[in-house]
């Protein structure tokens, strides 16, 4: 038993290995973090970050997030000051949760593509072995998107990343499925009152009270600003058309539930109405009843707006807007 589990984090290990010679090549591989699998480039590497963006088909106006190992690797892209530094502290590395903080960047090798040509930059230590494995190992910031074409659903396992990007890349760690299944919050710390430009797995009421402070949501995105593209009005999208707010499914529908329910349901996101693991639940379960020789759509049951309820909502209304 032994020697099996020395042998698999051997295995693990080697592919760290390989991992990184890819990134030192220039080459993306994708990587589980925390909250959904990510496609990791060299955030100093033009080319790697064009491969990124080729691969996803995404815009080039959408910045990518950089992913640091720990504070002091954050502190030599960005200008910290004690609050920003508490705050990395504190939700990186004492709640260890996914928390993105946007600052002023202040490192010239960052790859202009990264941030768009932005002043500012977005940051995360990402708590998943993996991920945080493979950027010590390669010893310095790693630039990664979700690693799903463009307006696609998030994959939080190995499988959804394979079947969607799978062919375009040389690479996929294996790391299971993710703990926290839709992406990280994103705050804004370059000015205040401070601004969350994306709801997530962190909630805004954790945020308020480690701050003891209000912070606002970005809500001015109805006309597709690009404070965070992910805040375009669709995105996350299954290939099949997604009812929100269902009370009961219609015919060929399928049914997502949430919590009990008489009502027959083909998946249910929590049975116990748990916000954390309908999170968890929630990319997965849409990428597997997109299927459309079985359903002609696919409807949802209201998810309460509190907590990280809000970064669900976030997704699953994107997810349902048709144009
Ligand atoms: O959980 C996550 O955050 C995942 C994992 C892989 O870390 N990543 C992720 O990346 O969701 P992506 O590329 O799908 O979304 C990044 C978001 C975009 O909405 C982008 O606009 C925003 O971060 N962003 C990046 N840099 C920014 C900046 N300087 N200012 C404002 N928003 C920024
Ligand atoms: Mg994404």
């Amino acid at each position: 038993m032994y020697n099996v589990i020395l042998h698999i984090l051997k295995k693990v290990n080697n592919l760290i290995y390989e991992a990184v010679k890819y990134l030192r090549h220039g080459d993306i591989v994708a990587a589980p973090t925390d909250t959904v699998y990510g496609l990791f480039g060299d955030a100093t590497n033009d080319n790697a970050i064009k491969k990124i963006y080729a691969v996803k088909g995404r815009p080039s106006y959408n910045p990518l997030i950089v992913h640091v190992g720990n504070i002091k690797m954050a502190e030599t892209i960005a200008e910290f000051n004690n609050e920003s530094e508490n705050i990395a502290n504190y939700f990186w590395n004492i709640v260890k949760k996914p928390l993105t903080i946007v600052l002023k960047l202040t490192n010239n090798n960052i790859s202009k593509y990264v941030t768009s040509g932005l002043q500012t930059v977005a940051l995360r230590c990402p708590y998943n072995k993996i991920a945080i494995d493979l950027i010590s190992e390669f010893n310095g910031p790693l630039a990664a998107p979700s690693a799903n074409t463009s307006n696609k659903i998030s994959p939080t396992s190995y499988s959804m990343v394979k079947n969607d990007i799978g062919n375009k890349i040389p690479l996929i760690l294996d790391g299971g499925e993710c703990n926290i299944g839709i992406e990280s919050t994103i705050i804004d710390l370059t000015k205040k009152p401070y601004i969350i430009l994306r709801p997530g797995g962190v909630s805004k009421e954790d945020i308020e009270e480690f701050l003891h402070t209000n912070v606002l949501f970005n809500n001015n995105n109805e006309n597709n600003t690009i404070i965070a593209p992910g805040m375009m009005k669709k995105h996350y999208s299954p290939n099949l058309p997604l009812r929100i707010n269902a009370k009961e499914p219609n015919t060929g529908e399928a049914f997502i539930a949430f919590g009990n329910t008489n009502i027959k349901y083909d998946a249910n996101l929590s049975v116990n109405s748990d916000l954390y693991e309908a999170a968890r639940n929630l990319f997965y379960t849409l990428s597997k009843l997109d299927d459309p020789r079985k359903y002609i759509g696919i409807a949802i049951m209201p998810i309460p707006n509190v907590g990280i309820g809000v970064g669900i909502n976030d997704r699953i209304k994107r997810a349902s807007y048709k144009y």
